[in-house]
């Protein structure tokens, strides 16, 4: 072969280089990053050490990013003068700031050491997984190589998302959209077996209720007078929260779906997931059973970690994970 050939094969290769890596697979940076899994895994744990909210922060940001749009990092992005991005949905501005703090810290760690190499959608993804087990949840596989979006708009977010008082079947049918069944769909719930929400997500239900109650009456009545006094000033103090699971409120474990059992579901949509015939026999598999859950829960969250993936060209590598690439044209 002679040196003209083989340089014309190298470039070759060179343009379809993008097609090649254009799959996500379990070992992508096993050559050009051998340390992404240390660092993503040394990151979780050092960043939940210090801010145990950050696993529920981790968790909801992720599974934010993968419904609107794909798992792509568009919800990373701060949203400028001109253009609101996916932060900016209303549901959006309650976000944990400590979901983007450890994507952000494990960003600095992997630019130094393989610079412009890991996407921000899959520190998220890879950080997320680790999170979980740390507190106590199921490890699964999943698989790298997600590109980061060039895109991130308010309006995706606001069609797309699922909101506490939507109709239990507008929400399954957002779920199913996504191509996940109602049974899934009450296996990722369970994610609220960790976190915070805000009084302002759950308050119509304590106050005023009806004519004939001043609560939900799905509540338990002593559940609904302890979230009443936590919620009784939140107009004026908006970040008054409640934990999700009040009984294991840091343990990611079988407890959300006993909680609904006994009127402690703290969201409307939470105690819908008891009271309709349709999913129902979920919530009570899943209280009997944590090792169903835990594994419905982990397969459910591998395909919420490749929904509408960009690869190869269809997106970039960020330098920073809260700003668009600044392409060089
Ligand atoms: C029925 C569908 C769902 C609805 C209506 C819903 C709604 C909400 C709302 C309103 C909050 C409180 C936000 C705040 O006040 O800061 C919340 C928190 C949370 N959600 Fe969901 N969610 C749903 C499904 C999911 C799924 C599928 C996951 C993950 C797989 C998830 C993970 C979380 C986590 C971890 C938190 C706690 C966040 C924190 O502590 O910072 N949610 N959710
Ligand atoms: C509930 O209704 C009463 C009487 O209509 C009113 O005075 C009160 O401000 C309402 N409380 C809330 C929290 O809306
Ligand atoms: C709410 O405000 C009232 C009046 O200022 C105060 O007495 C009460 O302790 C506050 N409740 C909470 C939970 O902070
Ligand atoms: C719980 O679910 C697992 C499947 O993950 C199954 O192997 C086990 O038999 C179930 N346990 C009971 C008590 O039903």
């Amino acid at each position: 072969m002679t040196l003209r050939s083989l340089l014309l094969l190298l470039l070759l290769c060179l343009a379809f280089l993008p097609i090649l890596q254009s799959k996500l697979s379990a070992d992508y940076y096993e050559k050009t990053c051998p340390k992404f899994s240390q660092i993503i895994q040394e990151t979780a744990v050092n960043k939940q050490g210090i801010t145990p909210t950050s696993a529920a922060a981790a968790l909801r940001l992720f599974f934010q990013d993968c419904f609107v749009n794909g798992c792509d990092a568009s919800i990373l992005i701060t949203s400028n003068f001109y253009k609101k991005s996916e932060r900016d949905a209303d549901i959006s501005l309650s976000l944990p700031g400590d979901g983007f703090d450890v994507v952000n810290r494990a960003k600095s760690v992997l630019e130094l050491e393989c610079p412009g190499i890991v996407s921000c959608a899959d520190i998220l993804a890879a950080a997320t997984r680790d999170l979980i087990v740390i507190v106590g949840g199921p490890h699964y596989e999943i698989l790298f190589g997600r590109k980061d979006s060039t895109i991130s708009t308010k309006e995706n977010t606001d069609k797309a998302f699922p909101l506490p008082r939507m109709p239990l079947t507008q929400i399954i049918s957002i779920f199913g959209a996504n191509g996940f069944s109602v049974q899934e769909m009450v296996a990722l719930v369970g994610a609220h077996t960790i976190g915070f929400s805000h009084c302002k997500e759950f308050a119509d239900r304590l106050f005023n209720f009806s004519k004939t109650s001043d609560y939900d009456p799905a509540y338990n009545p002593e559940y609904a007078k302890g979230l009443r006094i936590l919620c009784e000033n939140y107009t004026e103090y908006p970040t008054m929260a409640a934990f999700n699971d009040v009984i294991t409120p840091r343990k990611f474990d079988n407890m959300y779906y006993k909680n609904l059992q006994r009127g402690y579901g703290l969201l409307a949509s939470d105690s819908a997931l008891v009271a309709d015939e349709r999913t129902k026999p979920f919530v009570d598999m899943y209280a009997a059973n944590q090792s169903l859950f835990f594994h419905d829960f982990a397969h459910a969250m591998q395909k919420v970690s490749v929904l509408n993936v960009k690869t190869g060209n269809e997106g970039n590598v960020r330098d920073r994970c809260d700003s668009f690439k600044e392409l060089l044209t």
